[in-house]
């Protein structure tokens, strides 16, 4: 199976994928337990954070019902140390060879990121029909979307950059978005004070998110 083919079949069903800066890996656990509770299987833990690594590998032992991927990766030597600390899958915001290399390598499933038509265009040569459209309110948002699926109607996204629960049924309404990525569901303040509750909550209005009318 190839990285992408690998990357659909993890995301089959799923339509909300929570994008987590964990500044404290004491709180990986209980925070994705929290997201389970609220029906979320799959989680990008973003390389952004120093406690990053210690959380995909805390999450990945202790809550087999979360799929932990890591986000933000940009660098070759990222994509090797996810690999050891076992994400099942790499997010990266754009899409160089020598990362999608990296990668290829790694073995692990990939949702890389695209922002342009000739970047998606470029994936698709390398048989990468299934990519994160980024920043996507910032790129364009679901108008371009709109218009990227007449050209390229064999792609399908995952749109995040801008995505909240105000926008997020309205790009799951379009043919072309397979999911959406956001940071929404786990707010700064909820994770500085432990509210899982707050998390558990913003988890399940967002799995519960009714495909919108393009
Ligand atoms: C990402 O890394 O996918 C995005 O930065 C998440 O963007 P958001 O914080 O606007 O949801």
């Amino acid at each position: 199976m190839t990285e992408c083919a690998a990357m659909s079949a993890l995301l089959e069903g799923v339509t909300v994928v929570p994008v987590v800066v964990v500044q404290d890996a004491g709180q990986a656990v209980p925070l994705a337990q929290a997201l389970v509770r609220g029906g979320i299987r799959v989680v990008e833990v973003t390389l952004r954070s120093g406690a990053a690594m210690e959380a995909i590998e805390r999450i990945a032992a202790e809550v087999p019902d979360m799929q932990v991927g890591a986000g933000t990766v940009t660098t070759v030597g990222q994509v090797q140390a996810v690999a050891r600390v076992g994400a099942s899958f790499v997010v990266t915001p754009g899409s160089p060879f020598s990362l999608l290399d990296a990668v290829a390598d790694s073995g692990l499933p990939v949702l890389p990121g695209a922002g342009t038509v000739t970047e998606m265009m470029r994936l698709r040569d390398l048989g990468i029909t299934l990519q994160k459209f980024f920043p996507a309110e910032a790129s364009g948002g679901r108008a371009f979307l709109r218009a990227v699926s007449g050209p390229l109607p064999e792609l399908r996204f995952c749109p995040t950059g801008g995505i909240s629960a105000d926008n997020a049924s309205g790009y799951l309404g379009l043919g072309n978005v397979a999911c959406v990525g956001g940071s929404w569901l786990t707010p700064k303040d909820a994770l500085a004070s432990g509210d899982w509750t707050r998390i558990e909550r913003l988890a399940q209005e967002a799995t519960g998110l009714a495909v919108g009318v393009a």
